[in-house]
C-alpha cells in the first residue's frame, strides 16, 4: 500500500468564503462594525436554536464571558472534566474561581455524571461539561444534577457543533452555550467564537460587555469594566459563507466516522468513543482508543511517514503544573490519554482519502 495525503482538520474555504471576504473588503467594513456581525449571530441563533447568539473572539472568550456574566468569582467552585483543550479550564481561574476537575465516562470520554456528583460542595456553583470531539455529553443526566444542586451550567461547544442530543443542538441546554470557530473547528471565521442563551437580558449585557462597556450615546462613557472581544465584520463574512455550507461539512464528517468504524470493524481492540443514548455526534474529530500494548508515540510517528497526518488526545489537565492540586484522581482519563489518537477528518478529505487511510493505519497496527 502506497503512501496518501489526507488532512487531520485543516480548514474548507472555497468559492462562498473568497466571494463573503471580498463583500466584506469592498464594503471597507473589515473591523467590528459591518452588516455581516448582526447578520451571522442571528442566523447562527437560528441555525442552533436559541433565543440569542453573541459573536466573540474566541471560544475561550466566550467561555470567560459566561462564568463573568453568571457572577462566578473567588470562593466559587466549577467542575470541570480532565480531559479538554486547556482553554475549558483556565477561565475558570481568570474569574478567580476554582476548577474542580473530576474523571471522564471511559466509554463516551466525556465528563462522568456520578463523578459531578461526588465532587459537590456547598461553594460549587457551576459545572462545564465538554461535549469531546463533538460527542454529546450525557445531558439529561448533568442537567439533573444540576437543577437538583441549583448549579448553572455552561457547555463547553466547542467542538460540537452541529451533534444533537434527543434532536436538540448540543450548547442550548444549560444557561449558556459556547462554540469556537478556530481554523482546524467544524467551521471557521480565522479565529472566533459565539455565545449562546436564552437569557435575552443577560445576552444583552454580554455584548455591551464585549465593546468595552462603552455607553457610546454619552461618548466614551464606560458605566463598567468591558472587554474587547468583538469579532470582526471581515470574521462574520466568513462565518456566513461557512454557515451556508455546514450540513455538508456535517454529513461528510458521520460518513468519515462511519468508514473508519467498518475498515476496523475485525480490530476488537479498537474502540471509538460511544454515543449515550439518543445523542447524535457531529465528530469534529474522528479518535480511537487502542487497547493494545503498542507505544501510542511509535504509532504517530510512523503514521505520518506513512502521509497520515494524526493528533494525540488531550494530555489529561492535571498534569498541568498550576492544576494538579485542583483534580481529583482520574484513571480513565490517563486511560483514554494513553491508548487514544485522533485521525484524519478534515471535510477536505474525499471518502476516499479517509478508506486510503483507514486501511493504511490498519495495515500499521497489524505489523
Ligand atoms: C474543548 C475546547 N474548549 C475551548 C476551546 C477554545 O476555543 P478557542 O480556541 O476559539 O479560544 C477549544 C478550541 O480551541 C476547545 O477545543
Amino acid at each position: 500500500m502506497g503512501s496518501i495525503k489526507a488532512y487531520l482538520d485543516a480548514p474548507n474555504l472555497g468559492t462562498l468564503e473568497k466571494e463573503y471576504i471580498l463583500r466584506a473588503i469592498d464594503s471597507t467594513y473589515v473591523s467590528t462594525v459591518g452588516p455581516f456581525v448582526p447578520e451571522f449571530e442571528e442566523k447562527f441563533a437560528t441555525y442552533v436554536g436559541s433565543g440569542r447568539a453573541v459573536s466573540v473572539q474566541s471560544g475561550t472568550a466566550a467561555l470567560h464571558l459566561a462564568l463573568y456574566e453568571l457572577g462566578i468569582g473567588k470562593g466559587d467552585e466549577v467542575i470541570v472534566p480532565p480531559l479538554t483543550f486547556i482553554a475549558t479550564i483556565n477561565p475558570v481561574l481568570y474569574v478567580g474561581a476554582t476548577p474542580v476537575i473530576v474523571d471522564m465516562n471511559p466509554e463516551t470520554w466525556n465528563i462522568e455524571p456520578d463523578e459531578i456528583e461526588k465532587a459537590i460542595t456547598p461553594k460549587t456553583k457551576a459545572i462545564i461539561p465538554v461535549h469531546l470531539y463533538g460527542n454529546p455529553c450525557n445531558i439529561d443526566a448533568i442537567m439533573k444534577i444540576a437543577k437538583e444542586h441549583s448549579l448553572y451550567v455552561i457547555e463547553d461547544a466547542t467542538e460540537s457543533l452541529g451533534a444533537t442530543y434527543k434532536d436538540r443542538q448540543t450548547g442550548t441546554f444549560g444557561d449558556f452555550g459556547c462554540f469556537s470557530f478556530n481554523g482546524n473547528k467544524l467551521i471557521t471565521t480565522g479565529g472566533g467564537g459565539m455565545i449562546v442563551t436564552n437569557y435575552i437580558d443577560k445576552a444583552q449585557h454580554i455584548k455591551f460587555l464585549v465593546n468595552q462597556a462603552r455607553d457610546a450615546s454619552r461618548g466614551y462613557y464606560h458605566p463598567e469594566m468591558g472587554f474587547n472581544y468583538r469579532m470582526t465584520n471581515l470574521e462574520a463574512a466568513l462565518g456566513l459563507a461557512q454557515l451556508a455550507r455546514i450540513d455538508e461539512f456535517i454529513e461528510k464528517k458521520r460518513k468519515f466516522r462511519k468508514i473508519y468504524q467498518e475498515i476496523f470493524n475485525d480490530l476488537p481492540y479498537i474502540k471509538f468513543q460511544e454515543e449515550s443514548d439518543n445523542a447524535s455526534g457531529s465528530w469534529w474529530l474522528t479518535c480511537i482508543k487502542i487497547e493494545k500494548d503498542i507505544d501510542i508515540s511509535n504509532l504517530m510517528i510512523k503514521l505520518k511517514e506513512k502521509g497520515i497526518p494524526n493528533r494525540r488526545i488531550f494530555m489529561p489537565a492535571s498534569e498541568m503544573p498550576y492544576l494538579k492540586k485542583f483534580s481529583k484522581p482520574c484513571p480513565n482519563a490517563y486511560e483514554i490519554y494513553n491508548q487514544g489518537i485522533c485521525l484524519p477528518s478534515s471535510t477536505l478529505n474525499e471518502e476516499e482519502d479517509i478508506r486510503k487511510a483507514a486501511s493504511i493505519i490498519k495495515e500499521t497496527l497489524n505489523g
